[in-house]
């Protein structure tokens, strides 16, 4: 995965966190301890926004973290993001923004794949509860993003009800809800809404009523290729991991903390009122990271389907090339639907990825 951090990045974060990396106070570290044993092993955590030292390494240590999660998946939207650019003002709503971690990613993403100019037309609004998120968000703004227009709002995210935006990008914000219905986003007047949240089983099963819900009028972009019932049964989950290791100091951080891990796992969505036409033989690729643990294996789903892909015994069959490249979150199209619904992918047939 393409790195689009600005080459500064580190060095602006730093500064503006007013922060000596090499010699971190041992608050922050304990912060950043607590908050990984929170969503790592779910202990408890109250009110952790507002409280000044987590919400200063939240924004040194998951923000940057998370950030590539959102390039990832929209890496693999085109359709959406075809839409989005042509538009004379993209009107981004970040709900439960924090620091504004995705809405710093979106805009880095676009003045590099797509131009400065695009990146110039982001309209952000992000919504959160806590001041000293928000506090962050507008130093932030300043510092990457000052060109783009900012609106900060206060308040309880499910009360914003007044505007519509062309993208919603909702992160890391369902898992707290304790009563999580599966009408929660529909005040959301969006075009699109992209959906990131922690790579638990917890997690995604939690999403799938939403995702039905939110099928009812929009399509599905990502993961799935068709528009069905998710095949995923209680025990499973269907999830992506991005390395977390890009930059430096996040492994440094890391190492102290004992996260020596560098996949980082997230479950994702796009749902859009654009609409989308897969085609029938084209299949998500999930992480390796399954219940069934066996070498030789790619989970590959379609929304509908979830097969077992069986590479050939002959691994340099070349029907075998694309499952052995292909990573987490690649779209493959299948020439022989009927091989990829019994998942043996037999010599001979021919596995072509489509343009992501
Ligand atoms: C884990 S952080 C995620 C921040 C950011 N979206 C990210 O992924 O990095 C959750 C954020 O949601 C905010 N939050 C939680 N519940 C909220 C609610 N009901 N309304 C508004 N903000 C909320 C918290 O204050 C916190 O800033």
């Amino acid at each position: 995965m393409k790195n689009y951090f600005p080459e500064d990045f580190s060095e602006t974060l730093f500064e503006l966190l007013d922060i000596d990396i090499e010699y971190l106070p041992d608050d922050c570290y304990e912060a950043i301890f607590k908050l990984n044993k929170h969503w790592v092993k779910g202990a408890e955590l109250v009110d952790y926004h507002a409280d000044e030292s987590t919400v200063l390494a939240y924004t040194l240590y998951y923000m940057p973290m998370n950030i590539p999660k959102l390039w990832s998946v929209l890496a693999r939207c085109h359709k959406m993001m075809d839409s989005l650019i042509h538009k004379d003002k993209i009107r981004v709503v970040d709900i439960g923004s924090g620091p504004g971690t995705f809405s710093w990613a979106l805009y880095f993403y676009l003045k590099e794949v797509y131009g400065a100019e695009i990146a110039a037309k982001l309209d952000f609004t992000l919504i959160d509860q806590s001041d000293l998120f928000l506090d962050k968000a507008k130093d932030l703004h300043t510092a990457f993003a000052s060109e783009t227009n900012l609106e900060l709002k206060k308040g309880q995210w499910q009360d914003l009800t007044d505007a519509s935006y062309d993208l919603a990008i909702v992160a890391n914000i369902l898992t707290e809800e304790a009563d999580l219905s599966a009408t929660c986003l529909n005040n959301i007047d969006a075009e699109s809404i992209l959906i990131l949240e922690p790579g638990t089983q917890r997690d995604f099963q939690r999403l799938l009523p939403l995702r039905a819900e939110l099928m009812k009028n929009r399509k599905i972009h990502f993961p799935c290729t068709a528009h069905g019932d998710c095949p995923m049964a209680e025990d499973n989950w269907c999830h992506f991991n991005i390395n977390r290791f890009v930059l430096p100091f996040i492994q440094m951080i890391s190492n102290k903390a004992g996260r020596l891990n560098h996949k980082h796992n997230f479950c994702a969505f796009v749902f859009s009122e654009i609409e989308i036409a897969y085609a029938k033989n084209d299949w998500r690729v999930l992480s390796k990271l399954r219940r069934v643990k066996r070498s030789g294996i790619r989970w590959i789903c379609d929304g509908e389907d979830l097969v077992e892909a069986v590479l050939n015994r002959r691994k340099k069959s070349p029907g075998n090339t694309y499952f052995l490249e292909a990573d987490t979150m690649a779209l493959i199209r299948i020439e022989q639907e009927s091989l990829a619904k019994t998942g043996r992918i037999a010599e001979g047939s021919t596995v072509n990825p489509p343009r992501q």
